[in-house]
């Protein structure tokens, strides 16, 4: 999708209206460049009682040069970001497939600058979909790309312009996510991923990609990703994303950890069938830490961020782990595993050592992690759990921002204890009962955070955040968000962009 200001100028073969409740009477410049009739068409649908411009209130006007639609959008101090972002996508995702791709919209009386960058964005992040494995018979017409134009008044559209190039190039990182995300297990393999950063980093003078395979991985002692790995013919890697790896080197600096289970059949404590499919998202944190990356990049963002993901299939197979098995992680410490369908948090507990390695500024880590936090918030928000007040609230603040909600949850000391009460190893891999499940994953995590002398002299854990993305990878906010159809939300990306671009 091309995304362009204007003035009010040309009329595009479809002219989208977007008009706020109570307009009685065709705003200025809604008209400018229609021909009479049509102009005349449009002042009069505003006026009649047919169109109040209540949400949902839609009007199509035909005429010889294109096609106007009157798009109500409710009251006007009712209008957030997020609501114009979702006018936008439903906005995009209604528009005839056969009337022509150069559109235009007249943002008139009423709108300022967040709403329309928000409309715009609607537009952009929910053109997408996933149809490489598809064969088309639409003779190319998905294939023609689409022009939009926003219209605003001219002391607007320069910095609306400046926003609008901003929010496009953070949702090729968004898109680049979900691409990730949709791709099926056999085709996205661990040491397929680490390829493809490879690739991508290739040509771009401040990025650097590094791929541990799985030798380098035994000979690092990364366990916890060896076993949860090892199981399947397509072995493990761990994948280090760095942007400008030589700027503020004395300074500390993020560090984002992605689980990478390209597939979770949850391994010998093996998952029933029904919906297993779905597993092949279980990459999401990967998936969000590359997207981050690229739409850092797309925006030529100047500081260094690290990143690493834990990549690996998660197989039942003759040389698969198994319940009961006593893991040696990066750490030192050892895992007792219960369940090898807890596998997020093995690979996980090597990320978070090696990244605490760093000495990052904060280390925060996505991972498709526990049914139990669908349970809690369903599909509507990501979990946060903390060792941090400040990062916290900076998390929740610039999810909230952006429309990706992130709900702060407690990491409570009973749970943490239950997963420090092996009677053969350090931690164990399963809590007690099934209560409490993501607090649980999320205390077990905690256990592979390093602590660092502050200030003075006390020994205090990293700040850390672990954003359970389990409920909103895959559905995100049900019926109550446009900006993805199906499939693959690449969420968070927004987020964590906007995190490290202003704090
Ligand atoms: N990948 C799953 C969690 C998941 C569930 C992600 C639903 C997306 C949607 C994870 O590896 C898992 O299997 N977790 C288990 C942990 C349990 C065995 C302690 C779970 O949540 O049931
Ligand atoms: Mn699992
Ligand atoms: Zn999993």
């Amino acid at each position: 999708m091309n995304v362009e200001v204007s003035e009010f100028l040309e009329t595009g073969e479809i002219m989208i209206i977007p008009l706020f409740q109570g307009t009685e009477k065709a705003p200025n410049n809604s008209t400018k460049g229609l021909s009479r009739s049509a102009s005349i068409a449009v002042k009069s649908a505003i006026s009649s009682e047919k169109f109040e411009g209540k949400e949902k209130d839609r009007i199509s006007i035909w005429s010889e040069e294109c096609q106007i639609i009157l798009l109500g959008v409710g009251e006007k101090n009712k209008l957030t970001s997020k609501k114009s972002r979702d006018f936008g996508a439903k906005c995009f995702s209604n528009l005839p497939e056969n009337q022509g791709r150069n559109i235009v919209i007249r943002f008139t009386v009423g709108w300022n600058n967040e709403n329309i960058a928000s409309f715009a964005e609607g537009m952009i992040l929910r053109d997408y979909s996933f149809e490489k494995y598809q064969k088309k018979d639409d003779g190319g017409k998905k294939d023609s790309e689409w022009s939009i134009v926003c219209q605003a008044t001219k002391r607007y559209t320069e910095e609306l312009e400046l926003e609008i190039k901003k929010l496009s190039s953070i949702a090729t990182g968004v898109h680049l996510a979900r691409d990730l995300g949709n791709e099926p297990a056999n085709r996205l393999y661990p040491e397929e991923f680490g390829r493809r950063a490879l690739e991508w980093a290739k040509g771009k003078e401040n990025v650097e990609v590094e791929v541990w395979n799985f030798a380098r991985l035994k000979e690092e002692g990364m366990n916890g990703l060896i076993e949860v790995g090892k199981g399947s013919i397509h072995k493990p890697c761990m994948v280090f994303f760095r942007l400008n790896p030589n700027v503020d080197i004395n300074k500390q600096v993020p560090c984002i950890v992605g689980k990478g289970i390209t597939f979770d059949s949850g391994g010998i404590s093996i998952k029933g069938s029904a919906g297993m499919d779905e597993m092949k998202l279980d990459m999401h944190g990967s998936a969000t830490v590359f997207g981050l990356f690229q739409a850092l990049h797309a925006t030529s963002y100047e500081g260094r961020v690290n990143g690493i993901t834990c990549m690996a299939e998660n197989m039942p197979s003759a040389e698969a782990y198994r319940p009961g098995d006593v893991i040696d992680t990066y750490s030192g410490k050892t895992i007792e595993v219960l369940n090898t369908d807890a596998e997020g948090r093995n690979v996980l507990a090597d990320g978070l050592w090696k990244a605490s390695e760093l000495n990052p500024s904060y280390i925060i880590d996505l991972a498709t992690l526990t049914g139990s936090i669908v349970v809690a918030l369903g599909h509507e928000a990501t979990g946060l759990f903390s060792n941090n007040d400040s990062l916290s609230k900076r998390i929740k603040k610039a999810g909230d921002d952006v429309d990706e909600i992130c709900w702060p949850m407690p990491l409570l000391p009973a749970f943490e204890k239950q997963m420090t009460s092996s009677k053969i190893a350090d931690v164990r891999n399963q809590g007690k009962g099934r209560w409490g499940g993501a607090i649980q994953a999320a205390g077990f995590l905690k256990q592979f955070v390093q602590e660092r002398e502050n200030k003075n002299g006390e020994k205090t854990q990293i700040p850390w955040a672990h954003l359970d993305i389990a409920g909103t990878a895959g559905i995100w906010g049900g019926d109550s968000n446009a900006t993805v159809s199906h499939g693959a939300t690449g969420i968070q990306v927004r987020t964590l962009h906007r995190l490290i671009t202003r704090d």
